[in-house]
C-alpha cells in the first residue's frame, strides 16, 4: 500500500510547535539562510524552476507570481506579502495542521517570499475560528523576532521585514485574494474587479504577493534541499507533494501528504478504505467550489493538469467520499446553500442566481416529475452566472453542478 511522503509535514507531531529550538534542531531557518545568501532574483528562479505551484486552489506558478510582483511598479515605496491563512473551503483543513504543528515553517517561507520580492511588510490573514493556529503563529512570530529572523537586519543581513496577524471573521469570500485585500484595508469584504491583479495593484495599491500557507511552507524546503530534489517528487509535470484532507465515508478521515499524482483509489486505501466496506459511489474533489467524480476516475492521477484535462479539479486538496447509499443531490444542495449564504450580494447574477439554484435543487430533492428539464434549467442558470458574475464565487456553482449532472443527474 502507498505510504505518505511527508516533507511539509515532516515535523508535524514530532517537534514542539511552540519551541523555536526544536524547529532549529530540525533544520529550521536553513532555507532562509540560503535565500539570504542568494540574490532575490535567484530565489525566484529557484522556486520557478522547482515547479512549485500555488496550493490555495488555482495551482498558479509561485515563482511566476513572485516575478510579476517583484517587477511591477519599481517606483512604489512599498511591497507586501499577504499570507492566505483563511482556509474557508468546505472539507479543507490542511493549513490548520501546518499552523498548529509547525508554524515556523510557513513563517520562514513568508520571510523568504518577502526577500524574493523585496517586501518589508507582511500580513497573515488568519481565520478567526482557528484559535490554536492563532496562538501558535503568535508565539512563532514573537520568537522569530527575538532570535533575529524577523525585524531589522534579519540574520545579520541588511534585509528587514515585519509581519502582523489580522483575523478573518468567517467570510468564505474573504479567502479570495482581492476581497482579502479589501478586508485588510479595513473595508467591507466585497471583491475588486480583476485586473489589476494584486501583483500590480494590491494592498493599499502597492504590489502585493498573496500566497497560501501550504505554498509558503514548501519554500524553505526547496531552498535548503534544492530544486532537483523537489523535482524528483511527484510526476514529470507536477512536482512536490499535496496535503489532501479526506472526509466522508472512509475509515480513517484526516490529512495525508502524498506526492502529486497519487490516485483517488490509493488515497482512499491510505484512509483505511471505505467505511464498513461500503461500495464507493462518488467523491467531491476540491470542496464546494470543486467537482464530483464517479468510480471511472478512481485510477486517474490527481494533479492540477490531469484532473483539469478530465474536467475535474484538485483545488485545495479536499476530498469528500460518498458511498452507494449517499445522495449526490443532497451534497450538491448543501454546496448550493453554502454559495447562497456566502454570496456578498454585490452583483445581481450571483445574488439572485444562488437563490434560484437552491430553490431548484429543493425541487430536485423533493422528486420533481421532470427531472431532466429541471437539471437543464439549473445548468443554464449557472452558465449565466459564470458569464456575468463579478467575482469567482458566482462562477463557482457551475463546477459541482455540471459535474454532478454529467455523472449522476442526467441519467
Ligand atoms: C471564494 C474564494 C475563496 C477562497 N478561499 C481561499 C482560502 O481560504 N485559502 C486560500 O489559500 N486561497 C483561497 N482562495 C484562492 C485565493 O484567491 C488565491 O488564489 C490564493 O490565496 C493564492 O495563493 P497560492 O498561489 O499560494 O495558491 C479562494 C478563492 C475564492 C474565489
Ligand atoms: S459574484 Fe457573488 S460574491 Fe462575487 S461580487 Fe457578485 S454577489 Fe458578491
Amino acid at each position: 500500500m502507498i505510504q505518505e511522503t511527508r516533507i511539509v509535514l515532516k515535523n508535524a507531531g514530532k517537534i514542539d510547535p511552540e519551541n523555536i529550538d526544536d524547529y532549529l534542531k530540525a533544520g529550521g531557518y536553513e532555507g532562509l539562510r540560503k535565500a539570504l545568501s542568494m540574490r532575490p532574483v535567484e530565489v525566484i528562479d529557484e522556486l520557478l524552476e522547482a515547479g512549485l505551484r500555488g496550493r490555495g486552489g488555482a495551482g498558479f506558478s509561485t515563482g511566476m507570481k513572485q516575478r510579476f510582483t517583484s517587477e511591477s511598479c519599481l517606483r512604489c515605496p512599498q511591497r507586501y506579502v499577504v499570507v492566505n491563512a483563511d482556509e474557508g473551503e468546505p472539507g479543507t483543513f490542511k493549513d490548520r495542521v501546518i499552523m498548529e504543528q509547525d508554524p515556523h515553517l510557513y513563517l520562514e517561507g513568508t520571510i523568504i517570499a518577502a526577500w524574493a520580492i523585496q517586501a518589508t511588510k507582511g500580513y497573515i490573514y488568519l481565520r478567526g475560528e482557528y484559535t490554536d493556529s492563532i496562538k501558535k503563529t503568535k508565539k512563532a512570530i514573537e520568537d522569530a523576532y527575538e532570535r533575529g529572523y524577523l525585524g531589522k537586519n534579519i540574520m545579520g543581513s541588511d534585509f528587514s521585514f515585519d509581519v502582523e496577524i489580522r483575523l478573518g471573521a468567517g467570510s468564505y469570500l474573504c479567502g479570495e485574494e482581492l476581497t482579502m485585500l479589501e478586508s485588510l484595508e479595513g473595508k467591507r469584504g466585497t471583491p475588486r474587479i480583476k485586473p489589476p491583479f494584486p501583483a500590480e495593484k494590491g494592498l493599499f495599491s502597492m504590489p502585493t504577493l498573496v500566497n497560501n500557507v501550504e505554498t509558503l511552507a514548501n519554500a524553505p524546503l526547496i531552498l535548503s534541499k534544492g530544486k532537483a530534489w523537489y523535482q524528483g517528487i511527484g510526476t514529470k509535470r507536477s512536482h512536490g507533494t499535496k496535503i489532501f484532507t479526506i472526509s466522508g465515508q472512509v475509515n480513517k478521515p484526516g490529512h495525508y501528504e502524498l506526492p502529486m499524482g497519487v490516485t483517488l483509489e490509493d488515497l482512499i486505501g491510505l484512509a483505511g478504505g471505505m467505511r464498513g466496506g461500503r461500495p464507493f459511489k462518488a467523491a467531491l474533489l476540491g470542496g464546494a467550489a470543486g467537482t464530483f467524480v464517479d468510480s471511472s476516475m478512481l485510477k486517474e492521477r490527481m494533479t492540477y493538469d490531469n484532473l483539469k484535462e478530465k474536467g475535474a479539479t484538485l483545488g485545495s486538496g479536499a476530498v469528500i467520499i460518498m458511498a452507494a447509499e449517499d445522495s449526490v443531490e443532497q451534497i450538491l444542495h448543501n454546496c448550493l446553500r453554502f454559495f447562497r449564504h456566502e454570496s456578498c450580494g454585490k452583483c445581481v447574477p450571483c445574488r439572485t442566481g444562488t437563490t434560484i439554484l437552491v430553490k431548484r435543487s429543493e425541487q430536485l430533492l423533493s422528486g420533481h416529475s421532470d427531472r431532466k428539464t429541471l437539471v437543464q434549467q439549473m445548468l443554464r442558470e449557472s452558465e449565466m452566472m459564470a458569464a456575468t458574475s463579478l467575482c469567482p464565487l458566482g462562477q463557482s456553482p457551475i463546477l459541482p453542478l455540471k459535474s454532478a449532472a454529467r455523472y449522476f443527474l442526467e441519467h
